[in-house]
């Protein structure tokens, strides 16, 4: 190699003839493996542009010559596996809901399917592992308001709470305070009494007084000792778990407005053998009856 501009005394490498300011470039050109590996890629990278999909347009993508579909490929897979679980989905389809259990095969596919759906449909309200918020019930445990047999569930879950479904769960504690039924010193009474069924009330005098308003107003609903009634939709409520908090303010609130939770109608919007897993699913949680 003929060295054609001036060399380096310190290095020894020939420089570039370039020159700023008196700072001189050496020649170091890349290595050989370096460019080849570059070239490569970039041939690699226009056949890659040429058969798969690529570049953006307007409206849309260049598709590439393999017709390469993540979309299609997932569509395949998704179909495969319900195919494969047809046997299944018929089978649990014609098993009444009490004698799922009896199968364990039908029972394990009952419980992953209800268990996907619940994710999906229940757990914004209910929670990822049910186990509720203010409001929303906690549905591991065996406190139930509309009862906490597999087919009482089901039919809580097919057609909601208060919801627009004909046979809908329906019920409605009187707005005591709004509709002026019972005057603030009646609620804080009544409230008392309440509280003092589960041993927190702090005022035995009040919560006498609340006894009386009880039984004439709340016991039809509620039962006789407040250990509520399934087919009211009454909770208990003498066993601390509360639905919209048993703090006193909480207690008084929903004497005075009567609360109403409302819960949609599932029915209308999934398949009858995914609403019999969440059925099993939400019954198997630890609380079912
Ligand atoms: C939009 C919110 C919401 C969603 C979504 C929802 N729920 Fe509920 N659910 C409620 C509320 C509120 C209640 C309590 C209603 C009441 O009685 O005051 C309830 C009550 C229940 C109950 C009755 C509990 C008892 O103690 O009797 C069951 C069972 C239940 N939900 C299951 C489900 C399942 C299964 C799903 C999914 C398919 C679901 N819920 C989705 C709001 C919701
Ligand atoms: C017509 C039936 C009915 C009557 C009468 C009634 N309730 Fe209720 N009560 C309900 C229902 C139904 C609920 C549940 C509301 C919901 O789930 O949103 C409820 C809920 C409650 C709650 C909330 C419980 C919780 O877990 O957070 C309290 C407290 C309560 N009632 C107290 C009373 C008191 C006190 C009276 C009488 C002054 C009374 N209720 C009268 C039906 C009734």
């Amino acid at each position: 190699m003929t060295k054609k501009h001036e060399v380096d005394h310190v290095t020894g490498v020939e420089t570039t003839g370039h020159e700023w300011d008196g700072i001189k470039e050496l020649n170091k050109p890349l290595p050989r493996w370096w460019l080849l590996t570059f070239y490569a890629s970039i041939v690699w990278a226009i056949g890659y542009w040429i058969v798969y999909p690529a570049w953006p347009l307007a409206n849309d993508y260049t598709r590439g010559i393999w017709g390469y579909s993540q979309r299609a490929t997932v569509a395949a897979e998704v179909k495969a596996g319900i195919d494969a679980q047809a046997g299944q989905r018929a089978a649990l389809d014609k098993t009444p809901l009490a004698d799922v259990r009896k199968n364990p095969e039908l029972l394990r596919f009952a419980m992953a399917a209800g268990a996907a759906s619940f994710q999906t449909n229940c757990a914004a309200c209910h929670g990822r592992g049910a186990q509720g918020f203010v409001g929303y019930p906690n549905l591991n445990d065996d406190d139930w308001i509309w009862g906490g047999s597999v087919e009482d569930i089901h039919k809580t879950i097919l057609h909601g709470i208060r919801s627009d479904a004909a046979e809908a769960r329906n019920s409605a504690m009187p707005r005591f305070g709004i509709d002026n039924m019972l005057d603030k010193a009646q609620i804080d009474q009544a409230a008392e009494y309440v509280l003092s069924l589960s041993g927190k009330s702090t005022d035995a005098a009040v919560a006498a007084k609340g006894a009386v308003i009880f039984k004439e107003q709340c016991a039809s609903c509620h039962g006789p000792e407040g250990k509520g009634i399934v087919e009211q939709g009454a909770p208990n409520l003498t066993d601390g778990i509360w639905l919209y908090g048993g703090g006193k303010e909480q207690v008084v609130e929903s004497i005075r407005t009567g609360r109403g939770g409302m819960m949609p109608a599932w029915q209308p919007r999934l398949d009858s053998v995914t609403l019999k897993s969440l059925a099993i699913y939400v019954h198997s949680l630890g609380g079912g009856k």
